[in-house]
């Protein structure tokens, strides 16, 4: 039997909680601007407002969830310090929301995560605990790091203050361009997309909202169409932020707020990561382009019926700018 739809009293995160993370971040996060690029809508037959959070602080949206959870805790819990496992955005995120508190930020990474990443963390004044590279000693570490220190642990997207504070996205998104009609967002463990969706969707209710995947890493399409989640491992494709599977959290909020999972090919992502550095002149990481991606591909029946302004949220900024993936090395 299927499970009941939970009422939106039940998902982890409401409207309330995200005006909440709203007034919690907005002294330590950016208003990011909206753009438009002429060329790229022409090109996608669609009027796109793109959510720049290239320009959030580190470089991607995943600062506004960071930042919720951390300035939420009680004041013991927060002199004990946050822990996460992360190699991504989430931990720089973590560290420089830590270090804004002033409070310690314990990150596990695997050993091999490239020295850029681990260096960025430790710019923001994260401590880093080495693991080997499986999730089972991720996890093992985290908890053990836990355990010694007392911090509490942020996961990147299951957690109701990191899913409330990406909602946030929305409530500037609909002040900014209150016309819009439907949001694009890339979908990874899908933290982003469900404070997204809750919050777009409690101020307009009548607006799409599009979830923007890899086909390489497709589990968000398919736990929809099975109506439970199918998680993957080893996702290969150069989204690095959308390899993860949907959580407990996060999947009633797919299975019942979002009107559709639209998949886009390696190639397609890196032909409208190109176009937007060409044409928008916007530095944007391979998971911000997944949405442009969507928008292009024309095969998204939402966004074909629609005759009105569409926004795409370009979640991160952070690509390795010696090894941009048209390059010839
Ligand atoms: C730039 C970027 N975009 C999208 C995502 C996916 O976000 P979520 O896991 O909340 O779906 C991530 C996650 O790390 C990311 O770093």
């Amino acid at each position: 039997m299927p499970a009941p739809v939970p009422t939106p009293a039940t998902y982890a995160a409401s409207i309330d909680s995200v005006r909440e993370a709203m007034r919690r971040i907005a002294p330590h996060a950016h208003r990011t601007p909206v753009m438009s690029c002429s060329t790229i809508s022409r090109l996608a037959n669609l009027d796109l407002r793109f959510k720049c959070e290239n320009f959030q602080k580190v470089g991607a949206f995943k600062f506004r969830g960071a930042c919720n959870a951390v300035f939420k805790l009680n004041e013991a819990d927060a002199r004990r310090g946050v822990v996460t496992h992360s190699s991504g955005n989430h931990a720089q995120a973590l560290a420089l929301a830590a270090r804004l508190r002033g409070i310690p930020a314990h990150i596990v990474m695997p050993r091999n995560a490239p020295s850029v990443k681990r260096e960025a963390v430790e710019g923001y004044g994260g401590i880093v605990y080495p693991c080997e590279p499986t999730v089972a000693d991720r996890e093992a570490t985290a908890d053990r790091v836990c355990r010694d220190t007392g911090g509490t642990l942020i996961p990147p997207y299951n957690h109701p203050d990191v899913i409330a504070g990406q909602g946030t996205i929305s409530v500037e998104l609909l002040e900014q361009c209150p016309e819009l009609q439907a949001i694009v967002v890339p979908i990874g463990g899908g933290g982003m997309i469900s404070g997204v969706a809750i919050a777009a969707k409690a101020i307009r209710p009548s607006i799409r909202i599009i979830a923007a995947e890899p086909m390489n890493a497709d589990d968000a399409a398919r736990s929809k169409s099975a109506g439970s989640i199918q998680p993957i491992s080893n996702a290969t494709t150069i989204a690095d932020g959308l390899r993860t599977s949907l959580g407990d959290l996060t999947f009633p909020v797919v299975r019942d707020l979002v009107d559709e999972v639209a998949t886009v090919s390696e190639e397609e992502i890196v032909r409208a990561m190109r176009l937007v550095f060409e044409r928008a002149k916007l530095v944007i990481e391979p998971s911000a382009a997944v949405g442009v991606a969507v928008a292009l591909s024309k095969r998204s029946r939402v966004l074909t019926s629609l005759d009105g302004p569409v926004g795409v949220v370009l979640c991160g900024g952070n690509v390795d700018l010696d090894a941009l993936p048209w390059t010839k090395r």
